[in-house]
């Protein structure tokens, strides 16, 4: 009995493990498949296991397509998947200058850890954030690649916390500011099991995953419920600058405003796959 109680339960979380796969694999197909046009130059490669099918989506293309493209990384990982999949990677600060600017990407694809309905996000589940917000914004469409997990209604429902990269020397003032902001268990990530002590970034900064309670929308603000974060109410623009004013902070997981023409996110097909 023991043993054939256990090995359904086994085989279903195999196969919901495998389900996550598909679903991130065919989110990535597509993404890559309806916005890496052949005409493309510059190409953003964000963090994490989507985007390794993202980069897998480009290879299969083939070397005829993506010869004249150069891949723009957002860390040692993203970087580590341009270089095996053999593209062209120059880093964000050595792309060519034209006409006095530097050339923008004209896409950056990356994955997410929360989505609203929106398109604001939550990222920096891979400590990689920083240089994720760079490529994004240098960037003149973004692509977020989610799979149904990530879909929520408001940030910070999924996800819950919110992670903040901030100069290690910093951290306990840092963590002050955010328990008195709404967030008691703000507390410094940890390092991989396999690397004693606190998770540093490619920066050399440290992450503190701040927890908030579902935050609002601009369509949820009244006169009484303004999202400056009484009662713990945020609504996720003032989040996001209050952020950036605390002294150590060097930036932050909410990516919002990407709701235009200029972003898109992939998690309808795999939503579609989501069980029921
Ligand atoms: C890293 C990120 C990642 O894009 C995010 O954590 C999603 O990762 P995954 O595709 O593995 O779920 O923001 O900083």
């Amino acid at each position: 009995h023991l043993h054939t109680s256990r090995a359904p339960k086994m085989a279903s979380a195999t196969s919901a493990a495998a389900l996550v796969e598909s679903a991130k694999k065919a989110a990535a197909f597509q993404a890559v498949d309806e916005h890496l046009l052949p005409s493309y130059k510059f190409v953003g490669i964000g963090s994490g296991s989507t985007v390794v099918y993202v980069v897998e989506a480009i290879a299969a293309k083939g070397p005829a397509f993506y010869q004249g493209m150069t891949f723009i990384p957002t860390g040692s990982q993203s970087k580590g998947l341009i270089r095996a999949a053999g593209l062209t990677l120059c880093n964000l600060d050595e792309r060519p200058v034209i006409d006095g600017q530097l050339v923008a990407l004209d896409v950056a694809f990356d994955g997410a850890d929360e989505v609203d309905a929106d398109l604001n996000l939550i990222k920096g589940g891979g400590a990689c954030l920083f240089q994720e917000k760079l490529v994004a914004v240098a960037a003149k469409k973004f692509v977020a690649v989610a799979d149904y997990r990530k879909q929520s209604p408001r940030l910070c429902t999924v996800w819950k916390a919110i992670p903040v990269e901030v100069l290690p020397l910093a951290a306990p003032d840092v963590l002050k500011r955010l328990n008195a902001m709404g967030s008691p268990n703000a507390a410094v990530r940890a390092g991989l099991p396999s690397k004693a002590g606190e998770c540093v970034t490619d920066n050399g900064m440290w992450i503190i995953d701040a927890a908030f309670p579902p935050l609002l929308l601009p369509k949820d603000l009244t006169p009484e419920i303004d999202g400056t974060g009484k009662g713990g109410a945020w609504e996720i623009k003032t989040l996001a600058e209050e952020l950036l004013r605390i002294p150590g902070v060097v930036e932050h997981g909410l990516f919002y405003g990407y709701n235009g023409d200029d972003a898109v996110a992939f998690s309808k097909q795999a939503q579609a796959q989501k069980p029921v």
